[in-house]
């Protein structure tokens, strides 16, 4: 219906551990972040038009737009992807407003994505918005991303981790500690190369899963058996990490957060030696906030060559680091009026 006041929000994520797993059908530990969009406005017309805080240009979008990644300026083309996979009947006229560092790992896309969807009237269960959503990031960035951050910014909970198994796509709530820090930090560098880069990658790790099958549950020694030793590092990665995630889950729910940090630390080193996509920028960063008494693990987080890394820490010891961040609730909408 149009002339309803609608608002919109959803949050960024920060992924715990369980890196370059997503698109593999394997296992990882994000959380929704206290970081969030919001879009505001009234649902009517023929064309999606919103303006941010963040922008000097607004994202003006038809109904019909035809080619997400030729829409200017470059914010809203993930407008447009949206558009594009969700066909809403009216249009929209709004504002924008964001707390999620853009460019930095900490999903400000999806969280745009998901709130803009909602914001259209999307209806359906939240696998199928999170699936929107990931069509609409491929579209408009032409990375062939994964679903782990529609899905948390979409299924998120307070004070929960999320346990994501992306072979059945199910979702299990893990509370966390309330003695834990949770930090983010920027390493300055931009996420440089992510898109060509995350594509060889996954590339990388389809032909991996051609040649040996779905790389879940396997022990280590499988990856041995690639001839190809850039394939056998990666697949050493995901098979590793998975298991790493499982370790890491438990030790989360028993509340040994010192084996949870080592956790972190053995990822950090797997991302950067068997899957390379870390920075020496990442690793001098993760080097400096383990140094610091009572921080607990670090690594590198989300899809790397730069962006963030989150650090576990006792509290008060990552005080001036970053941002401190919180698991917080999934994306929701309110409509009034009409
Ligand atoms: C990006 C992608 C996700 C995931 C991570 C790496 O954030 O959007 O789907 O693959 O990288 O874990």
């Amino acid at each position: 219906m149009s002339g309803q006041r609608v608002r919109a929000r959803a949050p960024g994520r920060v992924n715990l551990i369980g890196d370059h797993t997503d698109y593999a059908g394997g296992l990882a530990v994000p959380m929704a972040i206290d970081l969030e969009t919001v879009v505001t406005g009234t649902r009517g017309g023929g064309r999606v038009h919103l303006r941010s805080a963040n922008e000097p240009l607004p994202a003006d979008v038809p109904l019909e737009v035809a080619d997400p990644v030729a829409v200017d300026p470059p914010w809203a083309r993930y407008l447009a992807g949206v558009v594009a996979e969700m066909r809403p009947p009216l249009g929209f006229t709004g504002e924008v407003s964001s707390t999620v560092p853009v460019g930095s790992g900490l999903s400000s896309s999806a969280a745009l994505e998901v709130s803009v969807a909602l914001a259209l009237g999307y209806e359906g269960d939240p696998l199928g918005l999170a699936r929107l959503c990931q069509r609409a990031e491929q579209r408009a960035s032409g990375v062939p991303s994964g679903i782990m951050d529609q899905l948390t910014s979409i299924l998120g909970r307070a004070g929960h981790a999320l346990v994501i198994d992306f072979a059945t796509l199910t979702v299990t709530e893990i509370g966390l500690p309330p003695d834990i820090e949770i930090v983010v930090v920027h390493s300055g560098q931009p996420r440089a190369l992510a898109g060509s880069a995350y594509a060889d990658r996954r590339r990388d790790v389809e032909r991996a899963i051609a040649e040996l099958g779905p790389l879940r549950d396997r022990p280590a020694s499988d990856a041995d058996t690639l001839t190809d030793p850039v394939l056998r590092r990666r697949a050493r990665h995901v098979i590793g990490e998975n298991a790493r995630v499982l370790d890491f889950a438990g030790a989360l729910a028993r509340g040994e957060l010192r084996e949870a940090g080592a956790l972190m630390v053995e990822s950090h080193r797997s991302l950067r030696d068997d899957f390379e996509v870390s920075t020496p920028v990442l690793d001098e960063l993760v080097a400096r906030l383990l140094a610091a008494p009572g921080v607990l693990g670090a690594r590198l987080t989300g899809a790397g060559f730069g962006g963030c890394v989150v650090a576990l820490g006792e509290p008060g010891a990552l005080a001036g680091e970053g941002w401190h961040v919180h698991a917080s609730d999934g994306a929701t909408v309110t409509v009034e009026g009409g």
